[in-house]
């Protein structure tokens, strides 16, 4: 006999299933919900409602446990490449070595995007944030690759939309950053792998030398798997609603950069920089800021702090806090700016406003001292993000897809004026 809960309305009693998930997670199936009572539920901000039963990311936010299709994020950080586990998100296997030299391949011969797509760039202001040109870029895209619009085609031909979009969006990410240095465009270089690429596009030069630091490749491989895929977040809820409605893959993940790039989400770790930035000029209060961020009145929040779910620890914050020394140590930099994080979160994780409301480090709060070791520039670390997360963006885009899952359409409950007829001008 399967599990239902019981609700009783107006005086009649109904029966909502329960779906079970393999991980033994519940949840009330409320699909037939308004059908049988008129009812809808209501649930500002989604924070206790699921869009959808996937396959791909399972995190415990009280036991701060992440998994990539069951493997934990702890061992592809610490053993697998960025291409490994987005071909793991993506077709729900760790590839075999023919698979992954095949997928490398394949991403390898699409590096390089249209001519004409440097046109864009000219018009962009100097100070354009690459959050606004790579989201319009991306969604361009779909205008130089008609076919890619029907999302509904052989695999063959999605595949190769897929891949396209894997090895197109480094090059544009480095292209907006030139554009921004006002210095020369630098094309793929497909003798690398796909970060030394990446780093080669960003920094090299045409007129030097360039050797690709395996620190800070290391480190970039890291830091691109933990941000791989997080399961229904604010932007990944956007490629999928998006996608619902049968709008491209392109346009799907131009939708997810744009969400992406709001400071309560992604763009979180470049506000984190500007407020230790902002600290350290002040004269490093912290006890100053701490009671801004605990004060009602005050909009200030401690940025890189706090996550809708992880109440303990995010897992990604203590990997990459770890790998803030590491770093920071072989590149021999000495940066004040980490020794505040460590003494904030000290002195935040003392205090009972955020341990009574579970508000730790995300995965946001040291990213960006790593970043500014790598010699990536703040404006970029939104940017870096979106890297890390195209994969689980493509895997829940496609997962969502393959599924048949019909165009989201989220209800409400009207609280507007009564109906009342219209009054002319000269009478209001
Ligand atoms: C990411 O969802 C994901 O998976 C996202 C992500 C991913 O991988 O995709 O993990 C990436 O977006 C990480 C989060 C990055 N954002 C920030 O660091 C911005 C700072 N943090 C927040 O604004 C906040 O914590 C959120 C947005 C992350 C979560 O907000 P919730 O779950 O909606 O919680 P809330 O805003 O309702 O806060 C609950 C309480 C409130 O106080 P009370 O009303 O109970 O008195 O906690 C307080 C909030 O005021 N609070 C904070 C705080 N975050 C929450 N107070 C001070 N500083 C903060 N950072």
């Amino acid at each position: 006999m399967s599990e239902t809960a019981k609700l009783e309305l107006d005086g009649k009693s109904y029966e909502l299933p329960v779906v079970t998930g393999s991980e033994n997670e519940k949840g009330i199936d409320i699909t037939k919900l308004r059908a049988m009572s008129g009812y809808i539920t209501l649930d500002s901000g989604y924070k206790n409602t699921g869009a959808t039963e996937s396959a791909i990311t399972f995190l415990d936010g009280e036991k701060g446990i992440l998994r990539y299709r069951g493997y934990p994020i702890e061992q592809l950080a610490e053993k697998a490449t960025f291409l490994e586990v987005s071909f793991l998100l993506i077709y729900g296997k760790l590839p075999t070595r023919d698979e992954l030299t095949k997928f490398k391949e394949s991403i390898k011969k699409h590096t390089l995007v249209h001519e004409d797509m440097k046109q864009f760039f000219t018009a962009y202001p100097a100070k354009a944030h690459p959050m606004g040109i790579l989201s319009s870029l991306v969604c361009t895209l779909s205008t130089f690759y008609p076919e890619s619009l029907n999302p509904n085609r052989p695999q063959e031909a999605v595949d190769l939309t897929i891949h396209r979009l894997l090895a197109k969006l480094p090059t544009l990410a480095a292209m907006s950053y030139k554009n921004a240095m006002r210095h020369p465009t630098m094309y793929p270089n497909n003798d690398l792998d796909y970060i030394e690429n990446f780093l080669f596009m960003m920094f090299a030069m045409p007129t030097e030398e360039f050797e690709v630091d395996p620190v800070v490749a290391n480190a970039l491989n890291v830091l691109l798997i933990l941000h791989a895929d997080h399961e229904q977040n604010c932007s990944t809820s956007t490629v999928r609603i998006v996608g619902s409605s049968q709008a491209n893959l392109y346009t799907s993940i131009a939708a997810g950069i744009s969400a992406l790039w709001g400071p309560l989400h992604g763009g979180a770790n470049q506000a984190v920089i500007e407020m230790l930035e902002t600290i350290k000029q002040d004269g490093g209060d912290l006890e100053k800021w701490i009671q801004k961020a605990k004060d009602k009145d005050d909009p200030f929040r401690l940025m890189g702090f706090g996550h809708r779910v992880y109440k303990n620890f995010d897992p990604r914050a203590k990997i990459i806090k770890k790998a803030c020394d590491d770093v920071l140590g072989k590149l021999g930099i000495q940066d004040p700016v980490l020794d505040i994080a460590k003494k904030l979160e000290e002195v935040a994780l003392s205090d009972p406003y955020f341990i009574e409301r579970g508000l730790y480090p995300n995965v946001d709060f040291y990213s960006g001292i790593i970043y500014k070791a790598l010699g990536i520039p703040t404006e970029m670390f939104t940017v870096m993000f979106a890297l890390g997360r195209l994969p689980g963006w493509i895997a829940q885009w496609k997962e969502m897809i393959e599924n048949g899952e019909p165009i989201g359409r989220p209800r409400q409950i009207y609280v507007g004026a009564n109906e009342r007829n219209y009054v002319p001008i000269d009478a209001r």
